[in-house]
């Protein structure tokens, strides 16, 4: 039995989401939370004929907790998305309360589940979550995870544009590391399972990485005002989400990039640090899950020169957003 919740169910990214997890044998219970529609949503994906019993919740009698009881895994797309113009640190101040509030409510009623941030800005919004777990004293690195997916996924199709091939894309994988915004989104291309084209210029090299970090400005830009990236975050998020059902399943050995504190696990933590040269508390890499969580964050390996300069480009930026969620919670309490 998998009970998974969404909390900001009724939303862009949540009502997707949720039918993709609906969708998702392993799912034997699906929670939706949000502080609108989630009835009407929970009422529809009910009639679809897959396991997963589905209960929708709104705030009035208790229904954070409610939506929380017994919960393996909880994703978060709650918050508010990007107009053109915002960066996702101008999001900083409305989706930081809606993520602590929320991480609370995890906290007190389901502090062994898996939380899969997805709100933005994910380099400050999963310092908070560990922040607050910080303070119930019931903080697991392990279970800890920003979903970065978004950004792989672009990476895959993005290549597979270049290499003339959409057929790849399901095929490709790139890691991508560092954080989850703009110049702290590092695709490591040398290590893409399909190599470029061995002529590929400079600036068509640069224009790629360009492209995978400001992706989520096309979809921002393309849709007018009327929000960012919904459809294909979905569909990065609940393939994320599936990965994690099926390590909590047993599966060994289920690797994948993510947004995580190095704490948890230390060997980890040297290997990365020694790469970066400076102590940061969290960071983006390949990981791999078991059923408790986090068994290993692996190092970043060979890299180019151009990819040691966008890793060495992320740092700053990096640490100044995961203080900048820490510092948060620190005056919130
Ligand atoms: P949306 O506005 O369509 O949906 C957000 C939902 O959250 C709404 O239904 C709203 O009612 C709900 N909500 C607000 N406050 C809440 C609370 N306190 N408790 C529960 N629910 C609450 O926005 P969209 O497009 O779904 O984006 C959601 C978030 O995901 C944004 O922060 C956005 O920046 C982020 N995002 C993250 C990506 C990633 O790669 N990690 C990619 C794209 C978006």
């Amino acid at each position: 039995m998998v009970k998974a919740v969404v909390l900001g169910a009724a939303g862009g990214i949540g009502q997707p989401l949720a039918l993709l997890l609906k969708a998702n044998p392993l799912v034997t219970e699906l929670g939706l939370y949000d502080i609108v529609n989630t009835p009407g949503v929970a009422a529809d994906l009910s009639h679809i004929s897959t396991p997963a019993k589905v209960e929708g919740f709104l705030p009035p009698d208790d229904g954070l907790k409610k939506t929380l009881t017994g919960a393996d895994i909880v994703v978060i797309p709650a918050g508010v998305p990007r107009k053109p113009g915002m960066t996702r640190d101008d999001l900083f101040k409305i989706n930081a309360g809606i993520v602590k509030d929320l991480a609370t409510g995890i906290a007190k009623t389901a502090p062994k589940a898996f939380v899969l941030v997805i709100s933005n800005p994910v380099n400050s919004t999963v310092p908070i979550v560990a922040e607050v777990f910080k303070k119930h004293g019931v903080y697991d690195p392990k279970r800890i995870f920003g979903v970065t997916t978004l950004d792989v996924v672009r990476s895959s199709t993005f290549v597979a544009e270049i290499l003339g091939n959409f057929s790849l894309s399901k095929e490709i994988v790139v890691p991508v590391v560092g954080g989850h915004s703009g110049v702290t989104i590092v695709p490591l291309l040398s290590q893409s399972s399909h190599p470029l084209p061995a002529g590929i210029t400079t600036p068509d090299y640069e224009a790629l990485v360009k492209r995978i970090q400001f992706g989520g400005d096309e979809v921002v830009k393309a849709k007018d005002g009327a929000g960012s990236a919904t459809l294909s975050m979905a569909y990065a998020g609940a393939e994320f989400a599936a990965k994690i059902l099926r390590a909590l399943k047993g599966e060994k050995g289920i690797v994948a990039p993510s947004f995580v504190s190095l704490q948890a696990d230390p060997s980890g933590a040297a290997a990365l640090t020694k790469e970066l040269g400076k102590e940061l508390e969290f960071f983006s890499s390949n990981i791999e899950f078991g059923a408790e969580g986090i068994v290993k964050i692996n190092p970043l390996g060979t890299l180019t020169d151009a990819e040691k300069a966008l890793v060495k480009a992320a740092i700053p930026e990096l640490a100044t957003n995961i203080q900048t969620g820490i510092n948060y919670v620190a005056e919130a309490y």
